[in-house]
């Protein structure tokens, strides 16, 4: 979730303190960091603070990252107007098809300065309501993030707090019991509390202990961990591999999400995260999940997107290095600007993996949520502005 802030937004300046669930700071965000009363700014991630009700926690030093993403690309905003976007209701070009299309649902890892934090003030679940709107509407994947420290609050082998494991089930029971897939996503970039995670073992337990409890739903997915970053790549591996091994062990055959180091960015899989080629799995359901934007430095932090071509400029190398090595894939989060540039880009980069269905299973947009308020991307049911602008199109490409 590298990807939540509102870069520009505020651009001109005039606002003096931010509204109720509004945005109140984050790398580069040029707004308000002030909010109104009743709320104060709570630290989400190094790339977004939201206003939320009440009085402000307790300061934090739990910063997961300092490091800013990468610059990934060099290519200079085009300046070119992209072709009519979405407008038609034909169907999706290309072969194939989706067996994993939806929407990432964001909520319940929020607040990750503040732990264990509070329901309903740090964090909360996804609206089962809104995500029915998005199954009517034929979705059927929701990407589902937490916090591992709230789930396992004292050490990675520890037992699970109760109450956090029981919300966590009813959104996952509510998804699969519809008949879609539910991905859990540890949304911990590698880290427990702020460290990086270099016990295997420890992690692994954590992941025997959370594959028994959803080995009988076989429409969950498990994703070992959100957006591994600036860690060692053996390491990046061996946590997968232990993850793995643990879920198998467990006596779950449910398919598995792994992802790669660099904050698992398909566009550069092929220099960066090749040892993953490493990884085995006896049930062989392992699926390589990728993230990709399409902003300047692919960071998700932009309503712009550099060129209608960039999402396949960017996979490309992803969608060779997954035919060559003969894995499958899945884009997991993306996602584009209310603009026709960016509505040009997101079709073009779902034609491509649609295309290319041989190794793509499909794409997860970031993202759903109760909380996202005035989000660039925030494709929560009925006014999010990514919902708003994308669902006619997105709609298309339904599995
Ligand atoms: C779980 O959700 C209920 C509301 O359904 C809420 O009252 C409770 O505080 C939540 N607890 C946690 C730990 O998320
Ligand atoms: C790696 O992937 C990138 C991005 O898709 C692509 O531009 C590049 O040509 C690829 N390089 C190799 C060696 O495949």
């Amino acid at each position: 979730m590298k990807s939540s802030i509102l870069a520009g937004i505020f651009a001109t300046g005039a606002v003096a303190q931010s509204g109720a669930w509004g945005q109140c700071g984050g790398n580069n965000f040029q707004g308000p960091t002030t909010c109104v009363s009743g709320y104060s700014c709570v630290y989400q991630n190094d790339w977004y603070s939201q206003c939320l009700p009440g009085a402000a926690p307790t300061p934090t030093t739990m910063k997961t990252s300092t490091t800013a993403k990468p610059s990934t690309s060099t290519a200079k905003p085009s300046t070119t107007t992209s072709s009519a976007p979405a407008t038609s209701t034909s169907p999706a070009p290309g072969k194939g098809k989706f067996k994993w299309f939806g929407v990432n649902e964001a909520g319940a890892e929020f607040g990750e300065g503040t732990l264990p934090g509070i329901w309903g003030k740090h964090f909360t679940f996804p609206s089962t309501s809104a995500i029915q709107t998005l199954i009517n509407d034929g979705y059927n994947t929701f990407r589902v993030g937490f916090l591992m420290e709230r789930l396992v609050p004292n050490q990675l082998t520890s037992s699970f707090d109760d109450a956090y494991l029981k919300n966590l089930t009813e959104t996952v029971n509510f998804i699969t019991n519809a008949g879609s897939w539910a991905v859990i996503d540890p949304h911990n970039y590698g880290r427990y509390y702020g460290k990086i995670m270099t016990d295997t073992t420890a992690f692994g337990a954590f992941w025997t202990k959370l594959a028994k409890q959803f080995a009988s739903n076989p429409r969950v997915v498990f994703d070992t961990n959100n957006e591994y970053n600036t860690m060692d790549q053996t390491l990046v591996l061996n946590l997968n591999q232990a993850a793995i091994n643990a879920i198998r062990g467990a006596g779950a055959t449910n398919y598995i999400f792994v992802e790669g180091n660099a904050w698992s960015g398909a566009w550069s899989w092929n220099v960066t995260n090749t040892n993953m080629v490493a990884l085995t799995d006896p049930q062989n359901k392992l699926i390589y999940e990728m993230h990709q934007y399409l902003d300047s430095d692919s960071s998700g932090t932009s309503e712009l997107c550099v060129s209608a071509d960039i999402g396949v400029q960017r996979v490309i190398g992803a969608t060779n290095w997954l035919r060559a090595n003969g894995k499958m894939g899945i884009i997991g989060e993306y996602a584009g600007g209310a603009n026709s540039q960016c509505l040009a880009a997101v079709t073009k980069l779902l034609d491509h993996l649609k295309e290319n269905s041989d190794v793509w299973t499909g794409a997860i947009w970031w993202a759903g949520g109760p909380w996202w308020d005035k989000y660039m991307y925030s494709f929560e049911p009925p006014s999010g502005t990514g919902y708003v602008n994308y669902n006619t199109l997105l709609k298309k490409y339904v599995a």
